[in-house]
């Protein structure tokens, strides 16, 4: 079977360095808030360029975070797209404001930022973008909507760690910048986690006391919290793994490129597209064809694994029938959410694979 992902190929790679991360840790006795997690954040920062950073237990946590630090409240309003993952809208509505769908660009995926500027309103309060499979969305457009509007933004990176767009990093355009640590993503801990990274420092304590109880230590509670911390395990394990993420995203670009070479002259395929500003980082490699269930059937029978990434888009899942939208609100979303298809890749998927993998679908079509 040829997996979406192979994480055990990837932790044999680098167990030496993990488990002797991982020891110091237990030999610490030390399992919250501690040095791995301080160092991990000085680590990102560099990384990303930025002065605040703040890790998280995981990327829900940094978008619901990002969301209440910034101001937003009931009553207010929320653009973002409605072809994402559920927690960027659980995180709007977990501070009671309301998610505004915007219809997606059929060739990105991401948020069609043609069409923001209608939906704004006297509630509109901030727009959350997300880099969708690790492709940049349009940032110095959405930017400049914020800005013409004074709304906040808020980026979902936790597909795009080490993406870039103009040269500039995802997640450091905006107000905020929230990732994901989940196990399979490109920067991917062993267990949950997650990262938000801000630009005014006046919300810095807030947040350290929003992942701590409401408390900045010494037992004394200034605000009602949560419990969300990044644990010293998870910091030592992604200290390793940070050190050789540019190398995973190139290797995830490689595949992208072979998958690209091989499938781009079948007709009834559409290869990923992104803008020549953006570095994506293939987060998924996720293919478009009106013969989406009968590929993934083929690729079934061979013993492939593929993905559909997503098949409901936000505004026809049941939880959210309350916010009123129906059938045929967002045409290019639901479209293209009966055509996707998402490919195994991961960096240390074998070229011989991706080889047999289109030929699979070359030759079922
Ligand atoms: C686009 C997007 N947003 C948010 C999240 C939430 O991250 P986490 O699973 O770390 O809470 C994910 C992760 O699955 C995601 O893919």
């Amino acid at each position: 079977m040829i997996p979406m992902i192979d994480l055990k190929t990837n932790y044999k790679s680098i167990k030496e360095e993990l488990l002797i991360e991982i020891e110091e840790v237990l030999e610490s006795s030390q399992f919250i808030l501690g040095k791995k997690v301080s160092l991990f954040e000085q680590k990102l920062k560099d990384f990303l360029s930025v002065n605040n950073a703040l890790t998280l237990a995981s990327g829900t946590d940094a978008l619901h975070f990002a969301i209440k630090t910034l101001g937003i409240k009931e009553g207010d309003e929320v653009i973002t797209t409605p072809f994402t993952f559920f927690a960027t809208a659980e995180s709007i509505i977990y501070v009671g404001a309301k998610p505004v769908f915007v219809d997606i660009d059929g060739d990105t995926f991401n948020i069609n930022t043609d069409l923001i500027e209608d939906k704004i309103t006297d509630k509109t309060k901030a727009i959350i973008v997300v880099h969708l499979f690790g492709n940049p969305s349009e940032m110095d457009k959405i930017m400049d909507i914020a800005k013409r509007h004074n709304l906040k933004v808020i980026e979902d990176c936790a597909q795009s760690f080490g993406a870039s767009y103009k040269g500039i990093k995802t997640g450091t355009f905006g107000d905020a910048g929230c990732f994901s640590f989940y196990p399979s993503k490109n920067l991917g801990a062993y267990g949950d986690g997650g990262l938000i990274v801000f630009r005014d420092s006046l919300i810095y304590d807030e947040l350290k006391r929003l992942r701590n109880h409401g408390s900045l230590g010494g037992y004394i509670h200034e605000s009602i919290g949560y419990n969300s911390r990044l644990d010293e395990i998870q910091a030592a394990v992604l200290l390793v793994k940070l050190k050789y993420i540019i190398k995973y995203n190139e290797n995830r670009r490689a595949c992208a490129f072979l998958y690209n070479g091989q499938l781009s002259n079948l007709d009834s395929i559409k290869v990923p597209y992104y803008s020549p500003d953006a570095y994506h980082v293939f987060h998924q490699y996720t293919i478009k064809s009106p013969k989406r269930d009968y590929i993934q059937k083929i690729l079934k029978e061979n013993e492939i694994s593929s993905v559909v990434y997503y098949p409901i888009p936000l505004h026809l899942q049941k939880a959210l029938t309350y916010l009123g939208y129906k059938e045929g609100d967002f045409p290019m979303a639901e479209s293209v959410s009966k055509e996707v298809l998402s490919l195994p890749i991961y960096p240390e998927l074998k070229s011989d694979d991706i080889i047999k993998i289109c030929k699979v679908i070359s030759q079922a079509l």
